[in-house]
């Protein structure tokens, strides 16, 4: 059966780039294959090394990820820092993963643009710690947003370059995956760029439906279209994306034929995003509500996960120590 994996920092709520671009993904697959889901406690620290309340973070990202629909009965659910062999996978692959490749990736690059006063080695190694969380599990698919792509690719490289090293076969070739066939970037409310969870352009899956409509009608439009079939503004057509991923492909045609003739009016149209947004989310945030405060079931579902997972990383790290050639005396 194939294996599939995925994760998520901690830092911060699920918004609807997490979960269209990622999470919904997965949740089709429960069924049909061996399933991992984890939260990268590890690598939030890499951008924020002392959070106020680490612990609570990671709980309510677990009661988000429950809500949105994974199934600990079918997943094996858990948190990066509770499998110590993941970070003893990220040193032996810190020797297979060359400085000038890592200086050279994109989040990198944009990362140190942002805390210009902590460029830190995590940061610079954090595709590093990400393949060693695909590969100890020996993932096939890996559901993820475009943002991603380029990591995947540096797991691919690392997996081989060890196979390679030591002659071994240990490690699969990782693929991300979508079933729509392309990595999605759902993009935020401020015209440009992507949802992210720094940007402040997100809509969260704990949002109520006043936020929602709130945020929606705020997001950056332009005056309109005066010329028939005349080419969308990148903040229009983010509107339009989101409109794709929540709405029925009537509603979509039907804002389209209207920006195409200039009748289209913006308030319309955050109008029905909003609803159709409240109409996705509601139920996930009721099951948020309910579940976050359910500290047994939750504990429950961390341990259970915990030994999976660690099952699981302990039987690949036993060839890879063994391919290593470390031996007991
Ligand atoms: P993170 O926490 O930034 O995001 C989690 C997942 O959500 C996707 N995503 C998006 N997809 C589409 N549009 C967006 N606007 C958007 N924003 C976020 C991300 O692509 C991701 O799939 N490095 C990872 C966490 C991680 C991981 C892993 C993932 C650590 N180890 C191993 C998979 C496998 C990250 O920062 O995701």
């Amino acid at each position: 059966m194939e294996i599939v994996l995925s994760g998520i920092r901690s830092t911060g709520h699920l918004h609807l780039g997490n979960y269209y671009g990622a999470l919904r993904n997965f949740v089709q697959m429960q069924d049909s294959h061996k399933c991992f889901f984890f939260i990268a406690d590890l690598h939030s620290l890499t951008t924020h090394p002392k959070a106020e309340d680490f612990h609570a973070g990671v709980k309510a990202i677990l009661a988000e990820y429950l809500a949105a629909g994974l199934d600990p009965e079918k997943v094996t659910l858990f948190v990066q820092s509770n499998v110590p062999e993941v970070s003893e996978l990220y040193v032996l692959l810190n020797m297979v993963a060359y400085k000038g490749e890592l200086e050279r990736t994109t989040s990198f690059k944009d990362k140190i643009r942002g805390q210009e006063d902590n460029v830190n080695a995590g940061l610079l190694t954090y595709p590093v710690l990400m393949a060693a969380d695909i590969l100890i599990h020996r993932a096939h698919k890996v559901p993820v947003g475009k943002d991603q792509e380029q990591h995947l690719e540096m797991a691919r490289l690392f997996a081989r370059r060890f196979n390679n090293l030591y002659g071994t076969q240990v490690f699969v070739e990782p693929q991300a995956f979508n079933f729509g066939k392309d990595l999605l970037k759902i993009p935020g409310l401020d015209g440009s760029g992507k949802m992210g969870k720094s940007e402040g352009n997100g809509i969260y899956l704990m949002d109520d439906e006043k936020t929602i409509h709130k945020k929606v009608m705020r997001a950056v439009t332009d005056s309109g279209p005066t010329q028939a079939n005349s080419p969308m503004p990148e903040s229009i057509q983010n509107i339009f994306t989101l409109l794709k991923v929540v709405s029925t492909p009537d509603t979509v045609s039907y804002f389209t034929d209207k920006y195409n003739d200039c009748t289209i009016r913006y308030g319309d149209l955050k109008k029905q995003l909003a609803n159709d947004i409240c109409k996705q989310i509601n139920p996930i945030r009721e099951r948020i509500l309910a579940i976050g405060g359910d500290d047994s079931y939750l504990r429950y579902v961390m341990e259970k996960g915990t030994a999976e997972a660690r099952a699981s990383a302990q039987t690949t790290m036993k060839e890879v120590r063994k391919a290593v050639g470390f031996k007991s005396f």
